[in-house]
Formats: C-alpha cells, structure tokens, sequence
C-alpha cells in the first residue's frame, strides 16, 4: 500500500519543489498540497490553489533528523521528548518561528507548526527536497473547508487540471485516514501544553511522555491562542448535508425521511436498514478512522438528499473522529433539521 516511488519521480517531485510549485504527496494521515516552505511565493499559491485565507498558518513538513532549531527557537525540553516519541508519526507542534523562517508559513504569527511524517512516500520526498534540509509546507490538498483527501484519486478530483500543481505522487490510502495531532509548545510557561487538534496520537499518550496533560484550548476567553484552519466550528464538510445522530434517533429518523420520499446516505457502524446508498464502518476508532473520509466523499457523490452519520461512542479514544464528524455536520443543522420534519420548500 506505501509503495516506495521510483526515484525519477520522486527527483521530478523535489525538483519541482525547488522551482517553486506545487507537489501533492501522501501522508500516513491525509494526502498533502506542498510547497517549499522558504519560498513565500510557492507558499501563496497553495493559498489561492485552495483558496484559503491568507491568514492560515500552514505545517512545515520535515524530513527525519531535520534540524528542529533551525526552524524554531526556545524549543521546550518537551517539545524534543515529544518529537523523540512520536516522529516520524502524526503528530505537529506548534512553536516560536526562528527568526529567518518566512512568516509566509504561519499567516504572519510568530509560531510555526512543524511535522515529520512517517509516510515511506513522504519522507522519500522529504529526504530528496534540498538534500533532507528543506522544509514542505503542506495544508490538507483539498479546498478550504471541505473533506481531506485520503487517496490520490481525492486530490486529483479536488483540484483537477491545476498548472500550479506539478504533480500528484500515489502511495496508495492513507492509514491514519485523520488529520495529525496539533499540540501548541509555544506558550508553555503561561498556559501549558494545549491540543489544538485531537488525533490518532491522544492526549494520553502525550501526557506519557511529558508527564503534563494537554488542556483543550479556550479559543473564547483567550483571543492570544493560536488560529488553526481545522478548530473553525465548519470544516472537513462534503456538499451533501451531514447530520449526526445517536443509534436510535437515526433510525426513527430514517424512517421519517424514506416516508417523506427522502434519499438517505447513511454511514454507520451497527446493522440497519439499506438506504439509497451506504457505507458500513469498522466500530473501531482507528478502523472508523482510515475509512471516514473516502465515505463522506463517496456518500456525497451518491445523490443523496443528506447524508446521516451514526455517532460514534463519546469517549476519548474516539475524541478525533467526533470532533471532525461534527465539524462536517456543523453547517447543516438546520438544513437537516428542516428535511426531518419536511419543511415546505425543501
Ligand atoms: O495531518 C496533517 O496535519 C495534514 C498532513 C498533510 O500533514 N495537514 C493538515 O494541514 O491537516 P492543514 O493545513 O489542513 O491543517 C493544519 C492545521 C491548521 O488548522 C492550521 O491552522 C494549524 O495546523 N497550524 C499550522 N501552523 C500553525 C501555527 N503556527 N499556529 C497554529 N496553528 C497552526
Ligand atoms: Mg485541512
């Protein structure tokens, strides 16, 4: 599945990085739209290729062994336990930006998020880009707000013919299948380690190593936290409305919309009824995991009037997939809610 790439194609990738444009790669988490990281230019692309605020600070993405202080300053004693633990592995902190790294990178913030994948594929890349020294920034390679790409059919269907994007290198589906871990370092003597993002790597397994849990992050009463894309209360959403529901609201509610004449796509873990189209998830949280994203992009495309998700149990190893299944349903609360109870007009 995590095919080695032939060498060409990799020396064509890191070339083209070099030159400025854009390379989608994949990721043990999700597929990658890169772009060297050093190059403010190369970097705005990727903003208007997705089109994403400028505003949005992006991961810098860094080979094995890379030399964190040459990216980062004041870096915590934490910070180098947690990068000797969990990279190369999905997992990004947050720390101060040294001072010659562009700001281009994290929006204008003086922090940087920094991450060393694991993918054989990307770090092959990593490795291949400015001799292992370089550093690729690299956002979820989908458009702003929707699903992250899991495969590289996903890439090549959110941004098609694209000439910003030189290539899209295949290492087959992601297996992590969410987005990395974000734990913010950079403000530890005031506020501790923060996760910013929950993901495969938990907040147990960080307090392991650090011996400190990580708080959730106060984004209302604390304007100074750090912006990330992926904590707006919208994101990771398909076309198709998304609501989610416990097991045995979403079969009365699936018996309401087949009654109202509704298409039904249903994603779920426990045997119910066949709906118009359907994907039925491992009760796993890493299974549940791999799987989400290519069902959330395969149920939009099924036609269906909404797509229903059975909710996942609500403890913490499942903290990662709840917090992205709710993102993608957030936007469509009424929508659903309206097609449930088949307010005219809809
Ligand atoms: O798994 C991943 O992290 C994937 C793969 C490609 O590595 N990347 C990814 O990137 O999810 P993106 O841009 O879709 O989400 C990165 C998140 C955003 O929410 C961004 O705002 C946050 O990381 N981030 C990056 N640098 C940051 C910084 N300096 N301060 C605060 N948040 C930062
Ligand atoms: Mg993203």
């Amino acid at each position: 599945m995590t095919d080695l790439q032939d060498k060409s194609t990799i020396d064509a990738a890191a070339r083209a990085l070099e030159a400025g444009r854009l390379v989608a790669f994949p990721t043990e988490t999700v597929y990658g739209l890169g772009a060297d990281a050093e190059n403010p230019e190369a970097v705005a692309a990727i903003y208007a290729a997705k089109g994403r605020p400028q505003d949005h600070p992006v991961i810098v993405h860094v080979a094995p062994g890379a030399d964190l202080d040459y990216w980062a300053c004041e870096i915590p004693a934490q910070a180098r336990q947690l990068a000797e633990a969990f990279w190369p592995g999905p997992l990004t902190m947050i720390l101060k930006r040294a001072p010659g790294i562009p700001s281009a990178v994290s929006g204008g913030q003086d922090t940087v998020g920094i991450r060393c994948p694991s993918h054989p594929v990307a770090i092959q890349l990593l490795q291949a880009f400015k001799g292992g020294r370089g550093g690729v920034a690299a956002p979820s390679a989908n458009k702003f707000g929707h699903v992250s790409p899991t495969t590289a059919q996903h890439v090549r269907d959110e941004f098609g013919i694209d000439p910003r994007l030189a290539l899209v290198l295949d290492g087959g589906q992601s297996e992590v299948g969410i987005e990395s871990t974000i734990v913010d370092m950079s403000r530890l003597a005031t506020h501790g380690p923060v996760l910013l993002r929950p993901g495969h790597i938990s907040a147990d397994a960080i307090e392991a190593v650090i011996g400190e849990l990580p708080a959730r992050p106060d984004t209302h009463r604390d304007p100074t936290a750090p912006r990330a894309s992926g904590t707006l209360e919208s994101h990771y959403a398909p076309h198709t409305p998304v609501a989610m529901q416990d097991t045995a609201t979403l079969q009365a509610t699936l018996s309401r919309l087949h009654a109202a004449g509704r298409k039904v796509a249903l994603i779920h873990y426990s045997a119910l009824p066949s709906t118009h189209a359907q994907v039925e998830l491992p009760a796993t949280p890493e299974g549940f995991a791999y799987a989400l994203y290519a069902a959330l992009r395969a149920m939009d495309g099924s036609g269906a009037d909404v797509i229903l998700v059975e909710a996942p149990p609500q403890d913490g190893a499942w903290l990662g997939v709840n917090d992205r299944l709710r993102r993608a349903a957030h936007g469509s609360t009424g929508i659903v809610h309206g097609l449930i109870n088949n307010t005219p007009g809809l």
